[in-house]
């Protein structure tokens, strides 16, 4: 065996050797090298309970001769172990060099189906009804590790059901296996500590604190992560079989952090929004608000017509006019942090056809220090890369200004709606806006022409986030019946100002053109993004005051101590 880097060790598990890195959790170890433990208290997220006891493993360390110090030896040479005289938990087991694990013992399973046995002596066994159904850790391994029958016959305990802890998060009591995972989530990570155990032995009851309620904006992680069907989502609940729904990989676009999500959907329509790992951005967590986002999709004012004089015509007409009025010249732009980095790309190549002064909002709020910024648009940091931008957000003062004084007469309007930056109907009337937009308000009201856009959710691109991370999110449904992604709409105007063919607007091309002329993006591809998401080098903005600082309001590091105990 090679000598193992410092920061390594060595363990042996059933019989087979693999390096791990040095103090880790054993359970995370044999994760990493494809060995599952079951397990339903610990979190790789949260501090370790310990109190399930599903994760028992046999564990040992090489005998040594207490007189001499020296490795004692079995008679085919290899070091003699001294097994544990009864089971260890896994989940509060470090990994250190030598440590030998048995997780497939006679005595291991005994362990597992015990425990097993345990857990389900008062649980319902309700799981035809349950919406857990399909993603439910009790279901998986009472079929892995259980014995496969039941031997209980006595009466089993009643507990409370269908309990709102909170506007959206409701409990079922008698599925609760007392993991206590979302207790230490609310005390850990949202701190907001109101959950606790009440009552004792078989009677122990999952509550809030007396006058307090779940009503934190990330509550919805603890349906997340509760192992079995005893916390549920008030929204989704009973809506959709888990099995039934197509997953997405998307980005939130609440705010600049970037929170990785995935998307489910079935037959074209939007159920459900959980996270998606990404330890680097959002570890497995949301907010609740984050995951309301995909409803106004069905939203019954969704723009889902291409429109000329409020008429409404064909996307051929629509777009020969729009390319009209920008090159008559006297054009302004009013572009968005909510488009994707492909679409801010093509859009600045309209500008540099048809040059004119560019308005660039970024909405400010409070954020909650945890995974909601200060800027409420996902990709402010797309327009400086793509040069939209260079020193500071444009506001539309000044755009605004010209078209009050006539120097600006048409506005290329992206996504944000004009009435809410200071626009008056009656300067709304006075230029000609070409607007393009989801949904219907007071600017695509009183525009020439109105071109339909996709939301987040209907089409495929990058946002850049606060750590200038370049993030991926793909089309989980359909748009409205006729319309096209947003980048085939500029990219037909391109082709009408420069009169060459409209440029292929898939990810994989439109990357090759950004490689090619974003210099911090030289040589990345499409692909080279992955599933976390690259970071560029942002040395070129470092002046810019973004000031939206916000990331997870615990120290990783501290959380790894407290495990290492
Ligand atoms: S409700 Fe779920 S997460 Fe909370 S203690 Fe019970 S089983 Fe664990
Ligand atoms: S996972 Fe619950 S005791 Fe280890």
């Amino acid at each position: 065996m090679s000598a193992a880097p410092s920061s390594t060790v060595t363990i042996t598990v059933d019989g087979r050797d693999y390096q791990v890195p040095a103090g880790v959790n054993l359970i995370d170890a044999l994760h990493d090298v494809g060995i599952e433990v079951p397990h339903y208290c610990y979190h790789p997220k949260l501090t370790v309970a310990g109190n399930c006891r599903m994760c028992l493993v046999e564990t040992g360390m090489p005998l040594r001769d207490r007189a001499t110090g020296q490795p004692v030896l079995e008679a085919d040479g290899k070091p003699k172990i001294g097994w544990g005289p009864k089971p260890a938990v896994a989940c509060t087991t470090n990994c250190t060099n030598g440590l030998n694990v048995r997780t497939n013992t006679p005595l291991v399973k005994d362990c597992q189906q015990g425990v097993m046995e345990f857990l389900l002596v008062n649980h319902p066994l309700d799981c035809p009804i349950c919406d857990q159904a399909g993603e439910c850790k009790l279901q998986e391994f009472a079929t892995d590790f259980g014995r496969g029958y039941s031997r209980f016959i006595e009466e089993k305990n009643v507990k409370p059901k269908r309990t709102q802890l909170g506007p959206r998060v409701t409990l079922d009591d008698e599925r609760c296996i007392l993991c206590s995972r979302c207790v230490r989530f609310c005390q850990e990570i949202a701190k907001d500590d109101v959950l606790g155990f009440i009552d004792r032995g078989s009677h122990s009851t999952l509550t809030c604190y007396p006058g307090k309620e779940l009503a934190n904006n990330y509550s919805l992680n603890t349906v997340d992560i509760c192992p079995v069907g005893a916390l549920t989502s008030t929204d989704f609940r009973f809506k959709m079989r888990v099995w039934f729904l197509k997953p997405t990989p998307s980005i939130s676009t609440e705010s600049s952090v970037g929170v990785n999500t995935t998307v489910w959907s079935r037959e074209g329509k939007i159920y459900r929004i959980t996270p998606r790992d990404n330890d680097a951005v959002n570890d497995c967590w949301m907010s609740d608000s984050a995951r309301d986002l995909y409803k106004p999709v069905e939203d019954p004012g969704r723009i889902d017509f291409f429109a000329v004089d409020n008429c409404k015509t064909s996307p051929d007409q629509a777009l020969a006019r729009a390319a009209e009025l920008l090159k008559a010249g006297g054009v302004g732009y009013v572009g968005s942090a909510h488009s994707s980095l492909e679409e801010q790309f093509l859009l600045r190549q309209i500008i540099g056809l048809e040059p004119g002064p560019v308005a660039f909002t970024a909405p400010k709020r409070q954020g909650d220090g945890l995974l909601i910024s200060n800027d409420a648009t996902p990709n402010l940091r797309g327009a400086f890369l793509t040069g939209l931008l260079k020193d500071a957000p444009a506001g539309v003062a000044d755009v605004r200004a010209e078209a009050i004084s006539g120097a600006i007469k048409t506005l290329l309007v992206i996504h944000e709606d004009l009435a809410t930056l200071g626009f008056t109907d009656e300067l709304l009337r006075k230029v000609q806006v070409i607007y393009v937009g989801t949904h219907a308000n007071r600017t695509s009201d009183l525009a020439q022409v109105v071109l339909p856009g996709l939301t987040v959710f209907e089409k495929t691109g990058s946002f850049v986030n606060q750590q200038w991370r370049v993030q991926r999110f793909f089309q989980a449904v359909p748009g409205p019946a006729g319309t096209v992604p947003d980048a085939q709409l500029l990219a037909q105007i391109l082709a009408r100002l420069s009169s060459a063919p409209a440029v292929v607007t898939s990810p994989e091309a439109l990357w090759t053109s950004l490689a090619a002329r974003v210099p911090q993006l030289a040589g990345w591809t499409w692909g080279v993004l992955g599933s976390l998401g690259k970071v560029l080098d942002a040395s070129a903005w470092a002046h810019v005051p973004f000031g939206e600082g916000s990331s997870l309001h615990y120290d990783p590091a501290a959380l790894t101590a407290v495990k290492a105990g």
